[in-house]
């Protein structure tokens, strides 16, 4: 359930009327409705009380310090891949006891700014990244807390590019070998073993994969605990899906019983980082009609493209398209594309909605996650506004990006100055 409704044939969030702000705001621009993400965030954290747990939002679904502060009021955290995102994080106010640092590429300085800031773990991925952190956090005089990232080897059943547990995705150290790099870790000097983590891919519509890994993870610190090492954090990572078009994911409550249920026994805090189930359904791109064509097909051009919103050409996934007004009108087959000089730059093809014309809004649903925090400025297109709704108010959390802001940075050298 979400906060974008019709009220007399007009697309409202919240209590506010879209065509308003996109007359105050222009257009495109994305759009998140605060009850939703207050909702979703509250739902998800709540199917996990009774057991110790961090919620760590994952900032690079949607990163803007608004949606970040949000959550850190809520009670929760971040799980972050890189330095700019613990900027982010710190900036918003994330308690750096609540941050968790993941990725398989973590730069001397980023973990220098990690450790410096004294976030609750880093998850790490590689032995060379051990051997990093040990080495920055003796130059700081600091003991590194880490997680190791086990790659348990489970099928997630998602779309291959985001699949990230299989034995032949580049993430994480084989749970085959990680009792070994336990133990050579149990050893450095300014490293403390925290936890064990494990992310298997995201838009995951099942639960088994889940309990699978778990189980195999449940084994490992088993395993672990024969050898003397005890861990106080388990990190699960994220992934639960959402419906976009017919998916049927299980609800948070349900996702989060299996877990509890596996769980079992177990004494330690849960470290969750779910990103598209909460703030994917809290957001739109909402985009203009700029002309229409017909010919072997019919074209509905709109003034967001690929760089906008990257996942319809970038997976072929599937985003609702609604009229913001007039939402009954008579339906016709078309497709729906981008200014940007691809073939590629579509955000739906071949399909069936509502007859639009130039001038005409459109809602494109479910983008509030891997929507912005993947724009980017291809065929030098400022990146576009966003915008937090709170019942009957609205608030610019991101300002559109002006021509100026294209070229910061750029500079023509001397030789070329004549
Ligand atoms: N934790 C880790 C270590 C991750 O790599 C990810 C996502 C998450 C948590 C959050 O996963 P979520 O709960 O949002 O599924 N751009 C793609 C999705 C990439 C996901 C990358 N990792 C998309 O638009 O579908």
């Amino acid at each position: 359930m979400h906060d974008f409704q019709y009220k007399n044939e007009t697309l409202f969030c919240e209590d506010v009327a879209i065509p308003k702000m996109a007359e105050a705001v222009g257009t495109p621009f994305y759009l998140y409705s605060t009850a939703t993400l207050t909702r979703h965030f509250a739902a998800f954290d709540r199917a996990f009380a009774g057991i110790p747990h961090i919620t760590c939002f994952a900032a690079k679904s949607c990163a803007n310090i608004a949606i970040l502060r949000l959550f850190a009021s809520l009670g929760g955290g971040a799980d972050i891949v890189s330095g700019g995102e613990l900027f982010r994080a710190r900036t918003a106010g994330v308690d750096p006891q609540k941050i968790v640092y993941s990725g398989v590429g973590k730069t001397a300085d980023e973990i220098r700014e990690a450790l410096s800031a004294g976030i609750l773990m880093l998850n790490v991925e590689s032995e060379q990244e051990l051997a990093m952190i040990q080495t920055v956090a003796a130059d700081l005089g600091v003991k590194a807390p880490v997680s190791f990232r086990v790659n348990p080897d489970v099928d997630p059943k998602t779309h291959a590019y985001i699949s990230t547990g299989l034995a032949k995705n580049k993430f994480g150290i084989p749970i085959t070998e990680a009792l070994r790099v336990y133990l050579a870790a149990s050893k450095l000097s300014n490293i403390t073993i925290k936890g064990v983590s494990c992310h298997i891919g995201s838009q995951l519509t099942q639960v088994a994969p889940f309990v699978e890994s778990l189980a195999k993870v449940k084994r490992f610190i088993g395993q672990l605990s024969e050898q003397g090492i005890s861990i106080t954090h388990l990190d699960l990572g994220g992934g639960l899906g959402i419906r976009y078009n017919a998916e049927e994911p299980p609800e948070p409550a349900e996702y989060a019983r299996a877990i509890k249920q596996e769980l079992a026994g177990l004494a330690c805090t849960l470290i969750l980082e779910p990103g598209r189930v909460i703030v994917g359904n809290a957001g739109a791109l909402i985009t203009k009609v700029l002309y229409t064509k017909e010919g072997l097909k019919k074209f509905i051009i709109v003034d967001a493209g690929m760089n906008d919103l990257a996942r319809p050409s970038l997976y072929d996934a599937f985003h609702l398209i609604q009229a913001v007004e007039r939402p009954n009108r008579e339906q016709a087959v078309a497709d729906v594309v981008g200014p940007i000089c691809e073939t590629g730059d579509f955000l739906a093809r071949e399909r069936a909605m509502p007859k639009v014309e130039a001038d005409d809004l459109l809602a494109v649903m479910s983008a509030g996650a891997y929507g912005f925090s993947m724009s980017s400025n291809y065929n030098s297109r400022p990146r576009v506004a966003e915008v937090l709704v709170h019942g009957d108010a609205f608030h610019v959390i991101r300002t559109r990006e002006t021509y100026e802001t294209l070229i910061q940075g750029e500079s023509i050298p001397e030789f070329l100055v004549s």
